[in-house]
């Protein structure tokens, strides 16, 4: 069997269909999180602020899916000395998760974005749009429809092509297996741009009960935020990119999904059904 491929962040939303698709090709994952599954035999303990972790993950790695330390504001001082490392032992693949709404070079993902593209041979940098899986599972946004039928952006009108993890995680398995790297840069994004307000009314026709848009300022969704567990530095930082969708800076499709990974990207209201 050929040298594994680093799976980071494999239990999330990513990471897992990132170890399932590369396994079910026949290639070693190896799952790489804080809460291994103690089943899998490929799977190890790593945790971005322990780097004793650090070595026995990369040990005959042959290329890495980065996923940054989630709810960081400034993850660089603990992805840095993980890329030097990974440098040192001549891996040339990475395939970093960054974000639609982050330019290489701006603070947090856009700086590792520099880092992994200045160290690696074979970088490619995934940008996806805002993930489908927002509105399920446990993340502020699925919750607030729970509890109040509620979802609450600082976006105003501003739309965005919600994209489904399963298909950035499709695009991850190309970028880290394709005989030559598939492109420095990916911008990622679902099939069709919606609004807060249009995602809203398919989410009511799904759960058969309306389900609002409510437009908040940035201040006030960086508080709920807050209040809802992340950290206050994280929370300004996620509440500030809304400004970027109410810009309408983020109102566009890319073919990147059929193109690299030869799927039709998954539609909101196919995925809300689904979940
Ligand atoms: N959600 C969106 O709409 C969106 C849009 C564009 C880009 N992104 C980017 O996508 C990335 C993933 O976000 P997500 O919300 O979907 O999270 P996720 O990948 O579902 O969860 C985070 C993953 O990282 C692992 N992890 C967290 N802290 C860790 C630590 N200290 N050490 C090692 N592993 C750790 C977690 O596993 P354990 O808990 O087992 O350690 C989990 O596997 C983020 O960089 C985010 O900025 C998200």
């Amino acid at each position: 069997m050929t040298d594994p491929i680093l799976v980071t962040g494999a239990t999330g939303n990513t990471g897992a269909p990132v170890v399932a698709g590369l396994r079910e090709r026949g290639l070693r994952a190896r799952a790489a999180s804080r809460h291994p599954d103690p089943a899998d035999a490929d799977a190890v303990v790593f945790d971005w602020s322990d780097d004793a972790t650090f070595a026995p993950a990369l040990t005959d790695v042959r290329a890495v899916y980065l996923v940054a330390p989630t709810g960081a504001a400034d993850p660089v001082p603990m992805v840095r000395p993980f890329l030097e490392q990974a440098t040192a032992r001549g891996i040339r693949r990475v395939v970093l998760l960054s974000s639609s709404a982050v330019e290489r070079g701006e603070p947090g993902l856009g700086e590792i974005h520099d880092l992994v593209a200045g160290l690696f041979a074979e970088a490619t940098v995934l940008r996806p749009s805002w993930f489908m899986q927002n509105f399920v599972g446990d993340h502020p946004l699925a919750r607030s429809i729970r509890e109040t039928r509620e979802i609450v952006t600082a976006t105003g009108d501003g739309r965005l092509a919600f994209i489904d993890a399963a298909d950035i995680a499709a695009v991850a398995v190309e970028a880290l297996t394709a005989p030559e790297p598939v492109s420095e840069e990916l911008v990622l994004t679902g099939p069709e741009s919606l609004s807060y307000a249009e995602a809203a009314a398919i989410a009511s026709e799904i759960l058969g009960e309306p389900v609002r848009h409510v437009d908040v300022s940035t201040a006030e969704l960086t508080q709920r935020l807050v209040a809802a567990g992340y950290p206050a530095d994280f929370a300004g930082m996620l509440a500030t990119l809304d400004e970027r969708i109410r810009a309408g800076e983020q109102d566009f499709v890319t073919p990147a999904v059929r193109d690299v990974a030869g799927r039709t990207p998954t539609s909101l209201r196919h995925f809300l059904a689904e979940h």
